[in-house]
């Protein structure tokens, strides 16, 4: 694993969005996986204002997001799909029909949405990056604690802990949906590539043990530890140095 460390959240998002920026200029017919949460945001920032200052096209790129609710209809402000149109695909040259995100909402087969969500990533060639951001209790995407690693993308019961560190965004803790849909721990492992974005002293104990410890389900982001090309982009207080 190759750990970037940097000051701050602002250099954080410089240095992500630098590394993205430069696999899309150097393939334009990137895949790219993405994430939701406070975390990419600034990152997302910086991809939208290089498109506008800088040309950076994503005509040719196609978008995979790890993570829907479910139940939640698309153009509510807590959805992931409005979440990443606001952030990014709403300010950039990307092909509606290049954006993937699962649909929460296919509630007839919500099963079946999963088991074609995943083929529809085999069959576009795979993921090349996937950005990932880090659950206080270890999750990535929404594989809570006790995932199997070898899981494709699938529903999941969200935990308490996990409703409540989601719970800023809604206006009560019961508003919170109680599951997602989310690519599976063996969905992510199959990129060829993955930056992990880690801010804030929050995420620092779910950090260590990725850096430090044994790999376990028990800490699902730990497995990382198993795949040949990660970068983790970290900030001090995500080091737990300040
Ligand atoms: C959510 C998302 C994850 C994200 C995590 C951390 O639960 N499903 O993909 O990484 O939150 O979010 P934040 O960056 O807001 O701390």
């Amino acid at each position: 694993m190759n750990l970037i460390k940097v000051n701050n959240y602002e250099e954080l998002s410089q240095k992500a969005s630098e590394i993205i920026i430069k696999k899309i200029q150097d393939n334009p017919s990137f895949n790219l996986g993405l994430a939701t949460g406070s975390t990419p945001e600034g990152m997302y920032r910086k991809l939208v204002e290089d498109h506008q200052n800088g040309g950076t096209s994503y005509k040719n790129v196609k978008t995979f997001n790890l993570d829907e609710y479910v139940g939640i209809p698309e153009d509510d402000p807590n959805s992931y799909h409005y979440f990443m149109n606001q952030h990014l695909l709403g300010h950039i040259d990307i092909e509606k029909s290049n954006t993937h995100i699962p649909n929460g909402n296919q509630m007839s087969d919500l099963q079946r949405e999963c088991e074609e969500y995943e083929k529809l990533i085999d069959q576009s060639g795979g993921i090349d990056l996937q950005v990932l951001g880090l659950g206080v209790n270890g999750h990535v995407g929404f594989n809570e604690p006790g995932t199997p690693f070898e899981s494709p993308t699938h529903i999941v019961e969200l935990t308490q802990d996990t409703r409540e560190a989601n719970a800023r965004f809604f206006n009560s803790l019961e508003e919170v949906p109680t599951h997602a849909v989310t690519m599976g721990i063996s969905t992510i492992m199959k990129s060829k590539e993955i930056i992990l974005l880690v801010s804030g002293a929050q995420k620092a104990h779910a950090l260590s043990r990725l850096l430090n410890g044994e790999i376990t389900e028990e800490c699902p982001v730990t497995v990382l530890g198993k795949h040949p090309n990660v970068t983790i982009i970290a900030d001090r207080a995500a080091l737990g140095e300040e």
